[in-house]
């Protein structure tokens, strides 16, 4: 990017452009509905094509550019990562976690297509995540990024990441105010999967160690900084007809940062990391724009 194109940069505009190139993507990838079982497949894209942000995938393009990267070679593993995220986020409303009726102001996947549907479909896309990081990206990546990639990101979701943060998310549910856990718990079962994205795009990049490294602090904090801001935003009831009342972090007596911190304090900290990411970039100068950005929106976001 120039200077000129720098502060040119729009991010509404940047945002549009990239969600466009991902949703075309999942849509080439995914199985068609008609395929059978057509249960699986509708209810895979169902929860795929429902409103979704696309922070993460976005965020590993991001990375990817930030890193020197070009072209479409980042795609399958950019939208692999929406898929791990649309099966945690199907998983985590089932009644056995948090019982959620909506997601993104429509019915949760259970509640349309049943429970066991809803399970095999969150497996089904996380197993077709890794399908296509393989099959789709060995032609772009090789073999050694490829593996990389997968390694950092099935570390980032698995028993040390998202499923360990979920887990204690369940056992913290009446539990009281306790600061270190609940940053354990918010720097996994969010934040985890946020700094995989980040990282994600550095190591198909092909970026040095250290870079890599900047990326993945980089992540880390607004990755925390992302399940903050969530909390806040559910404690302030700000999101609207998208969620349910019954649906709210305090009806479940959840772990949250505002309960243990305050509205306040959980605010500045959520702003204290965006500002403690963006000096991880800072260095890249131009390339960071879009890091940049991205990292604002977190605490500036409406949705
Ligand atoms: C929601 O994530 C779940 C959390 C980890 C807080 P997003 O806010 O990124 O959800 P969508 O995909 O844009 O709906
Ligand atoms: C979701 O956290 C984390 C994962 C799905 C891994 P929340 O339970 O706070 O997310 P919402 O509020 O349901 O979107
Ligand atoms: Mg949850
Ligand atoms: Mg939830
Ligand atoms: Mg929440």
């Amino acid at each position: 990017m120039t200077m000129k194109e720098c502060r040119k940069f729009e991010l509404g505009g940047y945002l549009e452009h990239k969600k466009r190139e991902i949703d075309e993507s999942l849509d080439k990838y995914l199985h068609a509905e008609s395929t059978y079982p057509e249960s699986l497949h509708k209810a895979m894209r169902y929860s795929v094509f429902s409103g979704g942000k696309r922070f993460r995938p976005i965020l590993s393009i991001a990375g990817y550019e930030a890193c020197g990267g070009e072209g479409q070679d980042i795609m399958p593993v950019a939208c692999g990562i929406e898929l791990i995220h649309t099966y945690s986020l199907i998983h985590d409303d089932l009644p056995c976690m948090d019982d959620d009726d909506l997601r993104r102001g429509k019915p949760t996947n259970h509640k349309v297509f049943g429970e066991a549907v809803a399970v095999l479909a969150g497996d089904a896309l996380l197993t077709f995540a890794v399908e296509l990081i393989v099959s789709e990206g060995l032609n772009a990546m090789g073999p050694d990024r490829t593996v990389r990639v997968l390694k950092n990101l099935m570390t980032s979701i698995g028993t040390d990441g998202m499923v360990a943060g979920q887990v204690v998310d369940m056992e913290s549910e009446g539990a009281g105010a306790d600061g270190k856990t609940v940053e354990y718990i918010h720097s996994r079962k969010t934040g985890a999967l946020i700094t995989g994205a980040a990282r994600s795009g550095a190591i198909v990049s092909g970026a040095e160690e250290s870079l890599i490294e900047c990326i993945g602090k980089y992540g880390e904090r607004i990755g925390l900084a992302f399940q903050i801001v969530d909390d806040v935003m559910d404690a302030e009831g700000r999101f609207g007809g998208l969620k349910s009342g019954s649906d709210l972090d305090s009806k479940k007596r959840k772990l949250t940062y505002p309960l243990v911190f305050g509205l306040e304090k959980s605010k500045q900290t959520a702003r204290d990391l965006i500002s403690e990411a963006k000096d991880y970039v800072a260095d890249l100068g131009e390339r960071a724009v879009p890091l940049m950005a991205l990292a604002d929106l977190v605490v500036s976001r409406s949705s």
